[in-house]
This record gives C-alpha cells, sequence and structure tokens, in this order.
C-alpha cells in the first residue's frame, strides 16, 4: 500500500485533504490525522471491520482499548451511560476541558463494538479541538475510534513525519497538519461517581482538577487502571536512562544527551528540551527530540530529570516509561 502525505498549507489543499480522508474512513479505511496532542490513527468507531485495521497496522494487542473521538459533544450520551450520580461532575469536567486534551472514561453503551473497548464495560472519550480533526470527525458525521498514529510500543508522533516513519505503507493517507501542539497524549480520568480519578498524565495537569474531588493513585502502580499504560512504553529503540549529566556514570561507547535546559559536552549527540526551562515548550518538542537522538546511531540515550510540577509529570511519566528496558 502506498502512504499518501495530504497537505493542508492552502485552503484548497485543506479540503481536498478533508475530503480525501473522510472517503476513506466512509469506506472502512484507517487514516492518520493530527490533534492538538499527538497524531491519531482514525476509523469508524462504529464498524468492527475498520477498528480492527487500526490493531494491525499498529500491531496493536486486542487488550489495549482505544479512544472514541466524538463530532460534538451531543454524542457523549450515545457512547456513554453516565450514571445520575456522575451527571454534574461530568457537565463541570466537559465544561472546563473539552474541546482539549482530556480523555473521560465512563461507563459504555452497545453502540461501541467491544473490540473498541477490549470488552470492558467502560468507553474511554475525547473531543478533540484540532481545527483539522474537527473538520474531518464533523464532515463525517460519527464518532472516530483513534490512537496514537505509532506502533505498539513506540513514541507517539508529533508530526506526519514521524506517522510517515512509523506506519509507512501500512495506511492509506496520513493528514499533515503541522507539528502538534501539547506534543504529550491527552490526560485520562475515570469518573466514578463524584470521584475523578487521573489514569494517564498529560497536558491537562493535577492541578487543573482542583475544583473536583481528584484521585491521583497512579504511581508506580504495578497493574495500571489504563490497560494501555504497561510499565515500558514511548520506547525508543536505543537504550535509554533517567539521570543527571555529571553524575552518572557512562559506559557506553556512543552516548547522547536528552538535557532539560542546558546542553553538556562531552555527549556524541545532546537535544535540549527548553532552554528557558519551559515545561509547555518541553513536553511539545519531549518526542520529536527523542526520535531523532534515536535515529543518531547512538549506544545510549541519557534523559535529564525535569522539575515534576505541573506538565513534569507527565513528561516524566513519559520519560519512565520510555526508559523501562
Ligand atoms: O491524546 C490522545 O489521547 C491520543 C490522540 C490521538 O487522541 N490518543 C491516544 O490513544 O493516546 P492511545 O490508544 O495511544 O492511548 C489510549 C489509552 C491507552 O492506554 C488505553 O489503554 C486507554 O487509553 N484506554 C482506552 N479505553 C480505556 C478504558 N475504557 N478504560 C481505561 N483505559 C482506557
Ligand atoms: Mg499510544
Amino acid at each position: 500500500m502506498n502512504t499518501a502525505v495530504a497537505s493542508t498549507n492552502t485552503a484548497e489543499n485543506l479540503a481536498t485533504a478533508v475530503t480525501a480522508a473522510v472517503d476513506l474512513l466512509t469506506r472502512g479505511e484507517i487514516v492518520a490525522l493530527p490533534t492538538e496532542t499527538v497524531y491519531g490513527l482514525a476509523a469508524d468507531a462504529t464498524r468492527p471491520d475498520a477498528v480492527v485495521k487500526i490493531f494491525e497496522a499498529k500491531e496493536r494487542p486486542f487488550f489495549d482499548p482505544l479512544i472514541v473521538h466524538l463530532p460534538d459533544r451531543d454524542w457523549l450520551d450515545r457512547v456513554a451511560d453516565i450514571p445520575a450520580e456522575s451527571r454534574a461532575t461530568v457537565e463541570a469536567l466537559i465544561e472546563k476541558f473539552w474541546p482539549g486534551p482530556l480523555t473521560l472514561v465512563l461507563p459504555r453503551r452497545a453502540l461501541v463494538p467491544d473490540l473498541v473497548t477490549a470488552g470492558l464495560d467502560t468507553v474511554a472519550v475525547r473531543l478533540s479541538a484540532h481545527p483539522i480533526f474537527r473538520a474531518v470527525i464533523q464532515s463525517f458525521g460519527k464518532p472516530l475510534a483513534a490512537p496514537s498514529a505509532n506502533r505498539f510500543g513506540r513514541i507517539s508522533p508529533t508530526a506526519a513525519a514521524h506517522v510517515v516513519s512509523e506506519l509507512s505503507s501500512r495506511i492509506p493517507l496520513v493528514v499533515d497538519g503541522g507539528p502538534t501542539a501539547h506534543g504529550l497524549e491527552s490526560t485520562i480520568v475515570a469518573v466514578r461517581g463524584k470521584a475523578v480519578r487521573l489514569l494517564r498524565s498529560g497536558p491537562v495537569t493535577a492541578e487543573q482538577f482542583s475544583i473536583f474531588n481528584f484521585q491521583s493513585p497512579i504511581s508506580a502502580s504495578p497493574r495500571p487502571e489504563a490497560p494501555g499504560q504497561l510499565a515500558s512504553h514511548y520506547a525508543p529503540r536505543t537504550a535509554m536512562q533517567i539521570g543527571t549529566p555529571g553524575e552518572t556514570v557512562i559506559a557506553a561507547k556512543r552516548a547522547g544527551l536528552l538535557a532539560f535546559r542546558n546542553a553538556t559536552s562531552n555527549f556524541d549527540a545532546v537535544e535540549v528540551l527548553s532552554p528557558t526551562g519551559d515545561l509547555r515548550e518541553a513536553a511539545a518538542t519531549l518526542f520529536a527530540k527523542l526520535r531523532r537522538l534515536d535515529e543518531a546511531g547512538l549506544n545510549l540515550i541519557l534523559a535529564e530529570p525535569v522539575p515534576e510540577t505541573g506538565l513534569g509529570v507527565a513528561i516524566m511519566d513519559r520519560l519512565r516509561k520510555a526508559a523501562h528496558a
């Protein structure tokens, strides 16, 4: 299969790209689309014959459920069965964070096939704020199942070229929307009663849930609640270790450094996440820089820790999973 990359740099190209994406989705095919977090690999969420192609292209195990993206808020009650006691909490979360990088795990309705939820009685739902994603899904008019558009266990794509390097010849189309804004996958929370429980850290930080009954139990849980949150994830092919340059003994022949603020010499390759120490910039560029180091023919990548506050929590989560051997 030839993988086409559709540019969206002019109004005409954008319209052509959206039409091509919608045509493919209508025919039960899969398409890579930009979102504000990372690129997603989308299929008609109501069609198992389409969704199965996502699992095949990604080599994703069937126990790992997919996020269902909605065309608009009105779709929420068609895919989720929101208990009366959770209603006010769900409405408040949506009001504050949708459209945007927050995914809600809620009891499911039968419209969502088992393949999408991996047989769970819950469904993960999200409403993306990305204009291209919204244009496609609104024109398509139905929910789209879309995981990150990388092969299973690998680094999530934050640019169209990353999708091509992960999935070339496995998918018919990538819509190029430029680099993604947040650079990290959405924050995932489960709503149980009135409680909001963190399942995956992300662009919406713990501090932003202060008005909710918020529970953050994710630290070092051996059995993650989000089935895809395995200890090893987001992994480069190169061995990776977290440590401070100068304090860490490096035995590798060719070592690279993923620095937070300051580049240190005596590494064979260096990427700096944010010279000004801005965690938003660090998050937005993390996966692209990790990918570049992974392609530099190194024996080891040393990743410097970032301050673990705000967005730094999600960045350290991704670094730890990437470093897990
Ligand atoms: O930002 C994002 O969320 C991106 C964009 C494309 O929307 N998507 C994404 O999907 O990161 P994926 O499949 O790479 O990660 C989704 C995570 C997985 O860890 C999966 O196990 C979890 O969501 N998940 C999905 N449904 C779930 C459910 N019903 N209960 C708990 N976890 C669920
Ligand atoms: Mg993923």
